[in-house]
Formats: structure tokens, C-alpha cells, sequence
């Protein structure tokens, strides 16, 4: 009895003080407008009444707020929810886990902007106000501002190569999502992480760089690392001015590894070999997420336009350090280098 009691009576409390707060001027009869349970200066913030530095001095305890407000902080009995004014706290059910109402589908939801965990949480997020610290899970040095926290692999070291894709920003793992795509093979065809992402990123070197999360949802693909900026026709192409990605059609145009580069006949001491004024390779668009788009003939003919033909097995004649004679790529390092590998030789394309 002595609970149904404590209940009604703050039934009375908080429909009184509500209809008071909704309609100031025609407050219940026989109570004054001002009946609250709280000090008149609760909400705000400059005064000592101020309800965040009464829950400050409680280490942010918010369970007595729960018999009224609901133990879901949405309501309760007098129907005032903190969410109204909070979007966050106190912490909802769920908040650790995986779920839709976790912290981290909330940070993704508000754009990945988690400045305001720290006023609790601390500066450098190791619990400030409060116990309880982002570093407990979010073990590297950055803590959750580690690289791996939001793509690539969680649980591991904050190194650029635990930091791509897979997993995507919404945990993909699918080549077949462009979120993943073919950023393996590349990894795989540089040598490393660090080779292969500025080629295609401008990689930040901290979560907060300017450029880096910039609101629309896309990552930016450029193509202007030392590879891709490789420049031919005697000054004339310049890939890295033109090269693009495009997360509608998921192609990539004008990059130099996939074929927009040319030779001049003019300005060539080898000019013999040229069928044409120029060579040049096929400025594919290959599909980010085609497994196939990279197929042998596709980033130039076999040989290129503009080149003397010969049968395959004939190329390793003149570019035995690239290829043998069934035609198989000998030397990886060789082949889409920036380099023409001709009679032994290495010379720039420029
Ligand atoms: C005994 C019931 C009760 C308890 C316990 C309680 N509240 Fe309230 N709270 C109310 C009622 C009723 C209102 C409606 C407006 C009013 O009376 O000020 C309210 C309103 C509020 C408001 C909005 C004030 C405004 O002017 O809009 C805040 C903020 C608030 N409560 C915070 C808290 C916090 C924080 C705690 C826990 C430390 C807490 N309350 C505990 C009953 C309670
Ligand atoms: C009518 C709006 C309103 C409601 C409802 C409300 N708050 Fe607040 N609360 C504020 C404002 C405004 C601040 C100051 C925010 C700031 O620092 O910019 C604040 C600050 C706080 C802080 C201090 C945060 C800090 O960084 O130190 C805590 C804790 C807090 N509120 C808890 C609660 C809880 C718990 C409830 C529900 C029981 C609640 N509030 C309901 C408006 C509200
Ligand atoms: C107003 C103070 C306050 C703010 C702001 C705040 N927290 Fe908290 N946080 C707490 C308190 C207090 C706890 C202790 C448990 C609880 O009340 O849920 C906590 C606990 C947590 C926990 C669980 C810790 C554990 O060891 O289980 C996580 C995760 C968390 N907060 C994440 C966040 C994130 C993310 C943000 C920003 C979006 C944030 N917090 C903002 C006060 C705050
Ligand atoms: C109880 C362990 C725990 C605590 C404490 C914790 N986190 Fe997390 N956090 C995780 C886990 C697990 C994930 C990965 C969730 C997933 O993969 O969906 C995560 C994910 C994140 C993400 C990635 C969001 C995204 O969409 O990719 C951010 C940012 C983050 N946490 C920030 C924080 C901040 C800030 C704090 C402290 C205020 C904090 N976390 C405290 C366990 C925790
Ligand atoms: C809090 C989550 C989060 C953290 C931490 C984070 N990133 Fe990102 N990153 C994103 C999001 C979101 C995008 C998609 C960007 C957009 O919307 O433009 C992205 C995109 C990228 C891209 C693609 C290029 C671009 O700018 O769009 C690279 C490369 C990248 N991040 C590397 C890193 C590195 C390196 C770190 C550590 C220094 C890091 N990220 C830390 C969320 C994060
Ligand atoms: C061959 C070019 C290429 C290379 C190399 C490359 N990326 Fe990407 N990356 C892309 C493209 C294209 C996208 C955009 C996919 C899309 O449409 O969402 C992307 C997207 C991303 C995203 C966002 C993924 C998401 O979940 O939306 C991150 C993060 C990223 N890359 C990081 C890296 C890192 C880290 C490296 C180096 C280890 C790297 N990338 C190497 C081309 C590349
Ligand atoms: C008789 C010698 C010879 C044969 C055989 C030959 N090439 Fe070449 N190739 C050259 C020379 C010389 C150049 C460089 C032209 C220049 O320096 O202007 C060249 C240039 C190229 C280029 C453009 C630039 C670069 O990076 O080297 C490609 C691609 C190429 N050859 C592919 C092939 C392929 C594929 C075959 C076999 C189908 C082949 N070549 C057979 C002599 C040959
Ligand atoms: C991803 C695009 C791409 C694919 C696929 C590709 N190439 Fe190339 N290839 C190039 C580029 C770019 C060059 C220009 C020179 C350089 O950067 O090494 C080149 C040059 C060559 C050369 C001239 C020697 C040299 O490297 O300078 C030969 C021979 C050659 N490729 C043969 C092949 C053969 C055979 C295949 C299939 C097994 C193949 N290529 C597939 C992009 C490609």
C-alpha cells in the first residue's frame, strides 16, 4: 500500500506541474502555477540548482530520476522524458552492445560526431566526470578515434592495413559491395597498405582531418598517389588531373594503371617499334566491384594501339623482364610501375 500511496501522490505531483508547464495561464484550481518537485533553477545551467551539477555531485548516477521519469528515462509517470532534451543520456538499454540502440549505431547516426561523449567521458576519453572510460574496449592509443574503430578490423592494432575495408562502415564483407570492392587485390598487387591507399585515398592522418569525414556518407576515391600521377605523351596526359571515381556507377575514369597513358613516335628513340604516331593503352572504366574487370588485354591490347603487332609469345623478346614466353607476367614489380621495361632497360613514361 505504502508503494500505490508514494505512486499517486506523485501522480497528483506530476499531472499538477505538467498542466501547469502547458498551460501557464489556466493553472488547476487551488494550485499555483509555480508547484514543481523541483528548484526553480533546475534547468539552468548557470545556477547551483542546475539538475546536471546536482547529478555532477552523484557521478552522474541518473537511477533516482527513474521512479518518476521511467525507468527508461522516456516518460514515466509524469511523462517528461530526458530524451526530449537529451539524445542520449542517461544511456539507453542497449547502449554497449550491437544492436540498433547502441553507441556505436547512435555515433553513425550523427554523422560520426561523438565530441559531446567527452564532456563525461574526458578529453582523451580515459573518465573524467565518470567512471566509466571508452578505453575499457577501445584499447589502442587513440582510443575510439583509432582508425580501425569504424572500418577494417576492430579488434586489432591501429595500423593503416587492420584500417581498410573489409569490414565496411556498416560492417560489410562482401567483394560485391562497393564498400569492400577490390581493395584486397590492390593491397595485394602494391605490397602494402601504406603503398596502396594513396593511390586511390588521401589518407588522414587523423580521424578529425579535414576532408576525411565530410557528411556524405561516400568515401572519396582520388587517383593521384606516385603511381597514378604518372604522366606520358610528353607532358600532355596527366592522369591524376582527370582520374575519378563515381559511387553511382562504381566505375573508375582516366586512371593510369588502367590504361590512360600514350607514347609519342615523335619523341621516341625507339621509334621503329611504332605502327602509329602514338601507343597507348585503352583508358578502361573498370567496375569497382567486377571481380573480372582487370582481365589481361583489358588495360591495353596485347600489344597496344599504335604498337607493331606481335603473337604473345613473342613480347618477351624485347620485354623479357616483365614477361615470359606464354605470355605470364615474370615480375610484378615491373609491370604497371610507371616505367617503360623494354630491352632490359627501365625508363619513365614521360
Ligand atoms: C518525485 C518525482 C520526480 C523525480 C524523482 C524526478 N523528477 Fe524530474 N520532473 C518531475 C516532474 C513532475 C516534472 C515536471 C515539471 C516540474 O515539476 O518541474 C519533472 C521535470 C523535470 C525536468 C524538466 C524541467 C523543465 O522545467 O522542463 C528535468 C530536467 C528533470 N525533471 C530532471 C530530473 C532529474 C535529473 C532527476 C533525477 C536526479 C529527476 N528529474 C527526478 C518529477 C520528478
Ligand atoms: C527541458 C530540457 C531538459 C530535460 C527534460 C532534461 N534535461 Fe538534462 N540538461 C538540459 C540542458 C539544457 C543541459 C545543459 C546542456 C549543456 O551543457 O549544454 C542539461 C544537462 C544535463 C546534464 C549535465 C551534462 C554534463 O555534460 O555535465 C545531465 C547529467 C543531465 N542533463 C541529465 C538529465 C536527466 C537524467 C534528465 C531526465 C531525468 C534530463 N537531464 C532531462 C536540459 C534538459
Ligand atoms: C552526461 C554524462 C555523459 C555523457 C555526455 C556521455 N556519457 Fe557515457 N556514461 C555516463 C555514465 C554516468 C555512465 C555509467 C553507466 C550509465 O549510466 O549508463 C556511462 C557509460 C557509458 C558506456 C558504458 C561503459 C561500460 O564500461 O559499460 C558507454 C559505452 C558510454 N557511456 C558511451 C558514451 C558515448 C559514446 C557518449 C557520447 C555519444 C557518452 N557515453 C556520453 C555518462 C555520460
Ligand atoms: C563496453 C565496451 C565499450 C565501451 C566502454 C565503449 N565502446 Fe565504443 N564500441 C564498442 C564496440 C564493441 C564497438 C563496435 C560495434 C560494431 O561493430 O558495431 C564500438 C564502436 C564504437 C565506434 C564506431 C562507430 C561506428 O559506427 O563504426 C565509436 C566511434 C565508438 N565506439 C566510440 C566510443 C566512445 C566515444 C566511447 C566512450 C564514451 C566508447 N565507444 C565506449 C565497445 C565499447
Ligand atoms: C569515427 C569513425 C572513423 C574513424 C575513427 C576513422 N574513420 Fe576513416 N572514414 C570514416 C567515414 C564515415 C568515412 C567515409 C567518409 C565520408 O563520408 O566522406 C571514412 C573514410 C575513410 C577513407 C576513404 C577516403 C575518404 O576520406 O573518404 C580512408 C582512406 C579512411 N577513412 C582512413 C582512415 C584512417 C587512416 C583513420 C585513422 C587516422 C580513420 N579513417 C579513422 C569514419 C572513420
Ligand atoms: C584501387 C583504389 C583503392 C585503393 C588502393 C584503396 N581504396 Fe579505399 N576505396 C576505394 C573506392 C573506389 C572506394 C569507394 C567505394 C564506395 O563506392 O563506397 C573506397 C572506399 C574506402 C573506404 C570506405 C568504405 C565504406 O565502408 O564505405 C575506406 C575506409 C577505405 N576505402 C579505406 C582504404 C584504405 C585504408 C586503403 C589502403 C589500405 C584503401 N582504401 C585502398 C578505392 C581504393
Ligand atoms: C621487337 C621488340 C618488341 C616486341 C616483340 C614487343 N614490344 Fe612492346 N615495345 C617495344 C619497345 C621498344 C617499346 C617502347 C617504345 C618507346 O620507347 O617509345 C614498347 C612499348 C610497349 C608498351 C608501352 C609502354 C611500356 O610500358 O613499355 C607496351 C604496353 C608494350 N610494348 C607491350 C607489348 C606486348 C604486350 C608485346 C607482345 C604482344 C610487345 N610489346 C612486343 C618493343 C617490343
Ligand atoms: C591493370 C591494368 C593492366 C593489366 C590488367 C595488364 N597491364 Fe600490361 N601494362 C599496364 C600498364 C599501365 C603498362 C605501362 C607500363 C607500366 O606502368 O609498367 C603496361 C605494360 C605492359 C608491357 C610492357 C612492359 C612494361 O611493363 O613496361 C607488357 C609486355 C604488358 N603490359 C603485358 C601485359 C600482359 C601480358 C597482361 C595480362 C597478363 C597485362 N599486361 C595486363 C597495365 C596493365
Amino acid at each position: 500500500m505504502k508503494s500505490y500511496s508514494t505512486i499517486m501522490i506523485f501522480l497528483i505531483v506530476g499531472s499538477l506541474a505538467l498542466s501547469s508547464c502547458s498551460d501557464p495561464k489556466d493553472p488547476p484550481l487551488g494550485v499555483s502555477s509555480s508547484v514543481s518537485v523541483h528548484p526553480a533553477a533546475w534547468i539552468q545551467k548557470s545556477s547551483s540548482e542546475f539538475h546536471g551539477a546536482a547529478l555532477e555531485s552523484s557521478n552522474y548516477d541518473a537511477a533516482s530520476c527513474q521512479q518518476c521519469h521511467g525507468n527508461n528515462y522516456d516518460g514515466g509517470l509524469v511523462d517528461v522524458s530526458c530524451y526530449t532534451c537529451h539524445s542520449n543520456f542517461p544511456h539507453p538499454a542497449g547502449w554497449t552492445g550491437l544492436g540498433d540502440a547502441s553507441h556505436s549505431k547512435y555515433i553513425q547516426a550523427n554523422n560520426y560526431d561523438f565530441r559531446s561523449c567527452k564532456s563525461c567521458h574526458g578529453e582523451d576519453y580515459s573518465a573524467v566526470k565518470v567512471d566509466n572510460s571508452c578505453r575499457t574496449c577501445h584499447t589502442n592509443e587513440a582510443g575510439p578515434e583509432a582508425c580501425n574503430t569504424c572500418h577494417g578490423v576492430f579488434a586489432a592494432a591501429d595500423e593503416l592495413g587492420n584500417a581498410v575495408p573489409p569490414a565496411g562502415l556498416n560492417n560489410e564483407t562482401d567483394p560485391s559491395d562497393p564498400a569492400i570492392g577490390a581493395h584486397q587485390p590492390h593491397i595485394a598487387f602494391f605490397g602494402s597498405a601504406e603503398a596502396a591507399c594513396q593511390e586511390c585515398h588521401i589518407v588522414p592522418a587523423t580521424m578529425t582531418d579535414i576532408g576525411h569525414i565530410d557528411g556524405d556518407g561516400q568515401a572519396e576515391a582520388v587517383f593521384n598517389g606516385p603511381l597514378g600521377s604518372t604522366v606520358s605523351e610528353n607532358g600532355a596526359r596527366q592522369p591524376s588531373q582527370t582520374g575519378a571515381y563515381s559511387g553511382q556507377t562504381l566505375t573508375c575514369e582516366n586512371t593510369y594503371c588502367h590504361g590512360n597513358w600514350g607514347l609519342l613516335k615523335s619523341s621516341s628513340s625507339n621509334d621503329f617499334i611504332y605502327a602509329a604516331d602514338k601507343i597507348e593503352g585503352n583508358n578502361a572504366s573498370p567496375n569497382w566491384t567486377d571481380p573480372n574487370a582487370a582481365a589481361c588485354g583489358t588495360c591495353h591490347d596485347l600489344p597496344p594501339k599504335g604498337h607493331t603487332p606481335f603473337g604473345v609469345q613473342a613480347c618477351s623478346n624485347c620485354h623479357s623482364s616483365v614477361i615470359d614466353r606464354a605470355g605470364n607476367i615474370i615480375d610484378a614489380s615491373k609491370h604497371v610501375n610507371g616505367k617503360i621495361n623494354v630491352f632490359g632497360q627501365e625508363v619513365p613514361m614521360f
